[in-house]
């Protein structure tokens, strides 16, 4: 058993609905073992500017319906330069952090996957609203995320029926197209296009305009803000690249141009609409506040009892308990199987 009197805990990468039930969950498991809990401000940039607050009881017993994080997140990658790096392990000592407890989602939970390698006493949480972490079913934010885009696809359906028009609406995930298919399924959508499988837009056109010329004169598609099409930009054309190396994939645009392509090849008036970070806002919804706080409890225990160097997961109902190294550099996509299957909705 390890001898812990503080613990820290950060949130990193993008914020979403679910990091504050997470959060207060550690500080309740904590203060039962009598723990102290040191929150780190921005994500990892707070390691390096050794940048805390304490957290207790009071700070977080409400915020549990919170959306965003208390603690501030950011994208900074503190493995970049050497001397970040030194500042991150010094401060460990300095802030007298006997643990710590990373929330984010591949790119947070590398670095304490990475940290550990090398000794450092870190446990991680897996959270993205794009569900892109392995070895978990589900990544914090997720639902909420979806809930808000079926919200959006059923709002650009009512006005897409009223018009009579195709309304295509992007949104983001990353690589993965797990937010796009659910959205696309949840939603009734009548296509979808996810990044794990070429766009097939051909085939797409002559699937709406078959079912208007058997009279349904509206339609929806859903997109994901990764999918790879001819005229795109690339990732890495995007400009403003992160610490982490990602692009900022919304800036490419696939939303309008899939809008333009209907036009183009059916006739039909198609206009887009961009979710964006309407997605990563909100309350949090039911398996948004249950999760997180089964993951925060789980990662004190993990404190507890002295094994660093793990992440917290969801395998069906059951938390389960991974090695962070089979999670750092992975990313989970969508099956193409689960998207074929999801093409039979498509009728
Ligand atoms: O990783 C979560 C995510 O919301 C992605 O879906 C999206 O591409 C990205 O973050 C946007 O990042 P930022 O908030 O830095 O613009």
């Amino acid at each position: 058993m390890a001898r812990v009197k503080r613990i820290g805990v950060l949130t990193g990468g993008g914020d979403c609905p679910g990091l504050n039930p997470a959060i207060r969950a550690v500080v309740m498991r904590s203060v039962a073992y009598g723990y102290e809990v040191l929150g780190i401000h921005d994500g990892w940039a707070g390691m390096i500017r050794g940048d805390t607050e304490p957290l207790n009881l009071e700070n977080v017993r409400e915020i549990i319906s919170q959306g965003g994080t208390v603690l501030g997140t950011s994208r900074t990658n503190p493995l970049k330069s050497e001397e970040d790096k030194k500042k991150v392990i010094e401060n460990f000592s300095r802030l007298g952090v006997d643990a710590l407890i990373a929330i984010g989602g591949d790119d947070t939970l590398g670095v304490a996957g990475k940290l550990a390698r090398e000794g450092l006493p870190t446990v991680g949480i897996p959270k993205t609203m794009d569900n892109d972490v392995p070895e978990t079913d589900y990544c914090i934010g997720f639902d909420t995320a979806v809930s808000v885009a079926v919200d959006a696809l059923e709002r650009l359906k009512d006005t897409a029926r009223s018009h009579h028009r195709i309304m295509v609406l992007e949104v983001m995930g990353r690589e993965a197209g797990w937010v796009a298919l659910y959205t696309g399924i949840a939603g009734g959508a009548d296509w979808t296009l996810i990044p794990e499988v070429p766009a097939d837009l051909e085939e797409m056109a002559q699937n709406l305009l078959s079912k208007r010329q058997k009279g349904r004169l509206f339609g929806t598609v859903v997109v994901s803000e990764a999918v790879h099409l001819e005229g795109a930009l690339k990732e890495e054309e995007t400009g403003e690249i992160d610490e982490f190396g990602h692009g900022r994939l919304g800036a490419r645009g696939v939303g309008q141009l899939v809008a333009q392509e209907i036009e183009k090849r059916t006739g039909i008036p198609a206009k887009h609409a961009v979710i964006g970070h309407i997605q990563r806002g909100g309350s949090p919804v039911l398996r948004d506040r249950y999760y997180p706080t089964r993951f925060g409890i789980s990662a004190v225990d993990l404190v507890h009892s002295g094994e660093f160097g793990k992440m917290v997961a969801l395998k069906g109902e059951e938390i389960e308990i991974v090695e962070m190294e089979k999670v750092v550099g992975r990313v989970k996509t969508v099956p193409p199987e689960l998207y074929q299957l999801a093409k039979l909705l498509f009728q």
